[in-house]
């Protein structure tokens, strides 16, 4: 039984509006702006239960994954949550694996640096996903969509995660799957994965911005299926992040929830689940988003704190000032400025979501900072010393919780989520950093 016509695209510009079918593969409407998934029923919140119970999975895999134990707050497929025989003929899983092991946990030497009370930090680690970043929760969704229209190859630009993750589900759905990635500028175990997983690798020679480029031109030419974050569907199986740590507060919210920022996929993502959860009386408070970007790629922090022409940049109910960000680009282009940052995860000079995340910003009364290279080591080191792993990006969580703490802007007694968005995949980081008796967290080795 499916339900007809509840879910379709729109435009995320209030004056524009397009809508298009959810059949549709556009990435941006006619004129050229990014699309959200809109729902027309309201989920009810009895489902808070109903979710609940699901983590006691009674053999299905859509109640074991993390990001398909919500499917009626993303179901896009339209299709019976219940019949289990309907959801694997349409939802694409990797045997429930994606999201399954990723929730809030208290660290308290993390939360002993950051300088607030261990029970009012949590840190959430995806990179705990199976292909070890938080890309899984939206290509699940992402690749879920291509299954529906009947893609015979996805394709997408990578810092790594992002091409990791898209060739496990494309080699486990058997479907081809493109990457393109900055030459000799992403951490050699994302580079394996995607070797691994069998994925075609083109080298781009120059960054993540210019291989995006390249690969949505590609996709468009030969027809393949652009699994990047300004694809909505990854936005709705990243909706699922906020939703676990939600559902592990008993849906209280959070004062905060921290995140790094590259492309803003998951600033997006999480703005997203806010506007809906709150219009829907799922949460009552809503948390603020906060945005961490490397000092050597902060497009975002720049524009939002007025760091550029002295305008801060907003999303102005839907009346952003997009000439700001045309200008800002010539910018960087005619001083030839490069983003630059050992965390190449978010290398990013052009964050293609920056609409949506200005929106999520807005709504949640959020902030945008930056954090340098060896502040991001020390907030990934911090998480070691708690017995998890995460990369370099995501220490970018950590240090900037610490720096609005020492700023004020988060206060003693908030309550904060902090997003771990990887696994560790550039095995020498810790070996360099630990080797050096002057980095803060070092135990250097003995001989
Ligand atoms: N953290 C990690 C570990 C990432 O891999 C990324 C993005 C981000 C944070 C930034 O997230 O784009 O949603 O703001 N990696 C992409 C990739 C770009 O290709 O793997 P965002």
């Amino acid at each position: 039984m499916t339900m007809q016509g509840d879910a379709y695209l729109k435009c995320i510009d209030p004056q524009c509006g397009l809508e298009y079918p959810i059949e549709s593969t556009n990435v941006q409407c006619d004129k050229g702006h990014l699309l959200d998934v809109k729902y027309k029923k309201t989920p009810s919140t009895n489902l808070k239960d109903v979710f609940s119970n699901r983590r006691n999975p009674q053999g299905s895999i859509f109640n074991e994954s993390g990001v398909w134990r919500f499917r009626e707050l993303l179901n896009f497929c339209q299709i019976d949550t219940e019949n289990i025989d309907e959801c694997s003929k349409y939802l694409v899983s990797l045997d429930g694996a994606e999201g399954r092991q990723s929730k809030p946990y208290q660290m308290s030497k993390a939360a002993e640096f950051v300088g607030i009370s261990s029970n009012n930090l949590w840190l959430q680690p995806e990179g705990y996903n199976p292909s070890g970043s938080f890309k899984d929760n939206g290509m699940s969704t992402a690749v879920t969509h291509a299954k529906m229209i009947g893609a015979k190859k996805i394709v997408c630009a990578s810092t790594g995660n992002t091409s990791a993750s898209a060739g496990m589900f494309a080699a486990n759905e058997g479907i081809n799957c493109d990457v393109y990635i900055p030459a000799g500028q992403i951490a050699p175990g994302k580079l394996s994965q995607a070797y691994q997983f069998g994925a075609q690798i083109i080298e781009v020679d120059g960054n993540f911005d210019d291989a995006l480029k390249q690969s949505l031109e590609d996709a468009q030419n030969h027809e393949g299926y652009t699994v990047n974050s300004i694809n909505p569907f990854r936005i709705e199986g990243q909706k699922t992040i906020p939703f676990r740590a939600l559902e592990y507060l008993n849906w209280e919210s959070p004062d905060w929830i921290v995140y790094p920022g590259g492309a803003l996929g998951n600033t997006s993502s999480c703005g997203k689940a806010l506007m809906e959860l709150y219009e829907w009386g799922w949460i009552k408070k809503i948390p603020r988003i906060a945005v961490i970007n490397s000092e050597g790629a902060s497009t975002l922090s720049d524009l939002y704190n007025g760091k550029f022409e002295g305008e801060e940049l907003r999303w102005n109910k839907g009346k952003p000032n997009t000439d700001l960000i045309t200008k800002y680009y010539d910018h960087l282009d005619k001083e030839g400025i490069r983003p630059k940052t050992k965390a190449t995860a978010i290398q990013i000079g052009r964050p293609a979501n920056i609409l949506k995340g200005l929106r999520a910003l807005e709504f949640t009364n959020g902030v945008a900072t930056t954090v340098s290279d060896s502040e991001m080591l020390d907030g990934m080191s911090v998480v070691g010393l708690n017995g998890f792993d995460c990369e370099m990006a995501s220490g970018a969580s950590v240090v900037g919780i610490k720096k609005l703490m020492d700023e004020e802007i988060i206060k003693k007694d908030d309550t904060v989520v902090g997003i771990l968005t990887g696994r560790q995949k550039d095995a020498m980081l810790p070996v360099d950093y630990h080797k050096n008796p002057e980095n803060k967290f070092a135990i250097p080795p003995k001989s």
